[in-house]
């Protein structure tokens, strides 16, 4: 699949996605369609987050992928459900670690991250120590993560600039609301696909998508394979990006 996509590749070299980000959802409804409690359908889709990651090293065009783990607005379930959650987030962070280590997959994390528990928070900085040098693949999970929030900060960062005469606001231009973003290190996603059916964004990084092709998968996030990246890839490879620019 991978030589069929690289021999559709433009000369531009823009069919084929360096960045992916994915909107997981469709874990509840896995559970609910199996008689299952909901914790069973976030854990088989922790299996299926290892499966995409691997899937993702294993197609060489890949260079960045991004994943909304754990929204903002996710605080609002049930403590039980966010309880389940977190655990899930210490448990993969810990067994994951070193296989990603080993891949050469350097791991980042985005989010408000004041609200998690401390252990948690170690835990993450320490998984991206680990991995800061590594090259193949650049893995961010978004936890605790809002748009909207990202943007705020980088407002509130920018406007603590110009109180210090650091910067004046009409030095204020898109280059520079993108550097005090969580995501300044990494390029804008050229795909975001959304499995489980629904067609919106969510609150994910809602700046970095002006230009992003979309991509909506009916397939409950546990069921995620492979042959479901490559769909979305084989998509995206067959659209052209204008960039609000006229054909020549
Ligand atoms: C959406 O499903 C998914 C989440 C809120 C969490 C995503 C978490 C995982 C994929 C597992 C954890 C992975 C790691 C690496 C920690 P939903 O519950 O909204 O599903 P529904 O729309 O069917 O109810």
């Amino acid at each position: 699949m991978t030589e069929l996509l690289e021999e559709t590749a433009t000369p531009q070299g823009t069919s084929l996605p360096e960045h992916i980000a994915i909107i997981m959802d469709g874990n509840g409804r896995w559970a609910t369609e199996r008689g299952v409690s909901r914790v069973r359908g976030h854990s088989q889709g922790g299996e299926a987050f290892r499966g995409l990651v691997e899937a993702c090293r294993t197609r060489p065009f890949i260079k960045y992928l991004t994943l909304y783990a754990f929204s903002i607005e996710n605080w609002k379930r049930p403590a039980d459900e966010v309880d389940d959650l977190m655990n899930l987030l210490r448990h993969y962070m810990k067994r994951e670690a070193a296989t990603m280590n080993e891949n050469n997959v350097r791991m980042r994390f985005i989010g408000q991250f004041d609200n998690l528990a401390p252990d948690i928070r170690r835990d993450l900085a320490e998984v991206e120590e680990l991995t800061k040098n590594n090259t193949r693949l650049t893995v961010t999970m978004a936890v605790s993560y809002g748009a909207r929030q990202e943007i705020r900060h980088a407002m509130q960062q920018i406007a603590e600039k110009i109180s210090r005469n650091e910067i004046a606001p009409d030095a204020i231009d898109e280059t520079m609301i993108a550097a005090h973003l969580r995501t300044a290190d990494i390029p804008d996603p050229d795909l975001i696909i959304r499995t489980g059916g629904e067609q919106r964004l969510s609150n994910f990084l809602l700046w970095q998508s002006a230009y992003t092709e979309l991509y909506f998968d009916k397939v409950l996030w546990p069921d995620y394979l492979p042959e479901n990246l490559d769909q979305a890839i084989a998509s995206f490879s067959r659209r052209e990006r204008r960039f609000g620019k006229r054909n020549a």
